[in-house]
């Protein structure tokens, strides 16, 4: 049965792959600029959307490290995380596993604790307004030295309250996992869970390296670790999951239409996929509307996207029995929602 797309919203979901400085909306990039005396290179809201025309991951790195730029204070990440989580409430997300990017800010001349602290205040107003349950993860800016990663860990290793998880994101091709591999084994000393990009532009061989050199729990976006078959066999077999982000990948021309988008087939081979939004608001889209591109474009019908939901919270860093509440709650709505299914 075809879902309705008020099924596809608000159906209970989790999201895990999520650039916080990727939810920072052109509106509020002028809002900010206004309040911190920020000259912007664009003259109008409709010239910044103008300027969102990617033509591959490093085109739109250069628009997203510039417009986060406008980000200075603790209220301006505050503000940022609280306008994402309000958002994320309209889309079904009950838990969000959220990604910040220190380096971006700490390069600027920001206090890594005034990031930390403007996000954490936000997430636990998220909890308390919206019942949006979170954690965050500190992304490492794999095209810059590892000496810079080893850094920023020191900073983190004074939140291990806040932060739960360690990843690594930016330019992908030639910034192979293997560069980082002290920081994420001492990352693991510390305590932190892994997780990585890697197979958005970069080959199989990075997933590998994300797997048996950092020991990432789980891969973001994954894509082309299904040009190989042995590699693909093994993620289905670890139930390694794959944070994929479709209307990411078509705005950053991973794949060239979203009928071929590779979902299905990662479906059809065993892998653990969840559908996250990745940089909603360069993107053209929140975690509900990915889920909704590729229904329409791949023909998903009711019982796929009650899988994915599912997949969802399987995928996620809450526990067991976090998960089986969350699995109840989507089962709560699917009898609500008094369509037949057939599980
Ligand atoms: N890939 C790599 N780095 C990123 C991305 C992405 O999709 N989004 C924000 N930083
Ligand atoms: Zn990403």
């Amino acid at each position: 049965m075809k879902p309705s797309s008020s099924f596809i919203m608000q159906i209970p979901k989790a999201e895990l792959h999520l650039h916080i400085e990727g939810t920072l909306e052109p509106e509020l990039m002028f809002a900010l600029a206004k309040r911190n005396g920020i000259a912007l290179p664009y003259a109008s809201i409709d010239e910044i959307r103008a300027a969102y025309d990617f033509g591959n991951l490093q085109d739109f790195l250069d628009v997203y490290y510039q417009g986060a730029a406008v980000l200075q204070k603790e209220e301006d990440f505050y503000d940022l995380t609280f306008a994402y989580l309000a958002k994320a409430q309209t889309q079904g997300v009950a838990h969000a596993e959220i990604f910040f990017d220190p380096e971006t800010h700490t390069a600027r001349g920001i206090a890594f604790d005034t990031v930390v602290a403007g996000i954490s205040r936000a997430l636990d107003a998220g909890r308390t307004e919206f019942g949006i349950t979170s954690k965050l993860i500190l992304c490492f800016l794999r095209h810059l030295d590892a000496s810079s990663a080893m850094a920023t860990l020191e900073d983190a290793a004074r939140h291990t309250g806040a932060i739960f998880a360690v990843g690594l994101d930016s330019s992908e091709r030639g910034n192979p996992p293997s560069k980082f591999v002290q920081v994420f084994a001492k990352a693991r000393e510390l305590g932190f869970h892994v997780t990585a990009h890697a197979g958005e532009e970069g080959p199989a061989a990075y997933v590998h390296e994300a797997l048996d050199l950092l020991h990432a729990e789980r891969i973001d976006h994954g894509n082309h670790a299904l040009d190989d078959e042995a590699l693909s066999q093994e993620l289905a077999r670890r139930q390694i999951p794959l944070t994929v982000c479709p209307l990411s990948n078509l705005k950053l021309r991973v794949i060239a239409d979203m009928r071929a988008h590779p979902l299905r087939t990662m479906l059809d081979k065993g892998l653990l996929v969840s559908i996250n939004s990745d940089d909603p608001a360069y993107f053209d889209g929140y975690v509900g509307d990915n889920y909704q591109a590729v229904a329409d474009a791949l023909d998903l019908d009711q019982d796929d996207i009650i899988m994915l939901a599912k997949n969802s919270f399987r995928s996620s860093f809450l526990t067991q029995e976090e998960q089986q509440t969350a699995f109840a709650k989507i089962d709560a709505f699917v009898a609500t929602e008094k369509i037949p299914s057939r599980d």
